[in-house]
């Protein structure tokens, strides 16, 4: 497999659990403190060795654009007035030499119809996908642990979290013969969307993959599924026919700041340092 150096964001979601906050806002522009999660997304990303940034975006997410575009009046005026701190943290250094590249979802069909934007800039290479509503906290990032696996097993990788039972039919379950031997990874023999009744495992697919270009031609394939929206899962499932798909069960602490509990969490753990 070759060095992974793009990365898919889809933020064209309507943000509906979060109304009326997300109305005028995008979800991912929500500040956790004071940077947006979107922000912390693309860092990980970047530290992970990702060059070029595609965020799946709608005609409400304008914002998204603004952030990482240049804002040459504020930061004129940061510098003469020798705020040189604030200037870094609207200039981030670390973004100097990244892409970041628009493509319009037209219409909201879920996750999967998102992704399948992104098909005629990913060609023939592997790529990393980051729901930036997931919010990880590690080093090595999530991003970064999953490209390791990817490429020393050349799969296609997806990021696991163990959830309880209580919570499991929120999300993707993975079912793998792996499950009672190993820790960490576990090559996938089934996987289904947010399961109503006997979920195969407590691993839930949690806001990170590396995915291999192949994922487009079972993208094109599947009919809408889950609340009639075309889902990666289930591209994901048709994919597990023909190629080795891996789940890695990352280590960090993890927030779901899609709901609002985990966005609480979320605030309240990056606070704890704050209020010490
Ligand atoms: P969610 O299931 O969290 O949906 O999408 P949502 O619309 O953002 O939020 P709620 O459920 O209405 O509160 C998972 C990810 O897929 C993206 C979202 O932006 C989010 O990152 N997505 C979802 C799209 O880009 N397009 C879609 O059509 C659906």
């Amino acid at each position: 497999m070759k060095k992974i150096t793009k990365a898919v964001f889809p933020v064209a979601g309507l943000g509906t659990r979060f109304l009326p906050a997300t109305k005028a806002i995008p979800k991912e522009m929500l500040p956790v403190i004071d940077k947006p999660l979107i922000e912390y997304a693309v860092e990980e990303a970047v530290l992970a060795g990702i060059e070029e940034i595609i965020f799946i975006t709608s005609h409400t997410k304008r914002s998204i654009q603004d952030h990482f575009d240049k804002n040459l009046e504020l930061e004129e005026k940061l510098l003469k007035s020798d705020k040189i701190e604030a200037f870094q943290k609207i200039n981030r250094k670390i973004f100097q030499n990244t892409t970041f590249t628009y493509v319009k979802q037209k219409s909201q069909k879920g996750l999967g119809h998102a992704i399948l934007q992104a098909k005629h800039l990913i060609q023939n290479e592997s790529f990393a996908i980051l729901l930036a509503d997931d919010l990880i906290i590690n080093d090595p990032s999530a991003t970064q642990q999953l490209i390791n696996v990817a490429l020393k097993t050349n799969t296609s990788v997806v990021g696991l979290n163990k959830v309880p039972k209580e919570h499991i039919s929120r999300y993707g379950v993975i079912s793998s013969a792996d499950i009672p031997k190993h820790e960490k990874l576990f090559l996938l023999n089934g996987i289904i969307e947010k399961p109503q009744s006997n979920p195969p495992s407590n691993l839930a697919v949690f806001g990170r993959y590396v995915l291999s270009h192949h994922i487009f031609d079972y993208l094109e394939k599947i009919d809408p599924g889950f609340a009639g929206e075309i889902q990666l899962t289930d591209a994901i499932k048709l994919m597990l026919e023909d190629h080795d798909i891996n789940g890695y069960l990352y280590d960090g602490i993890k927030f779901d700041c899609g709901s609002k509990e985990g966005y609480v969490k979320a605030i309240a753990h990056l606070a704890s340092d704050m209020l010490s």
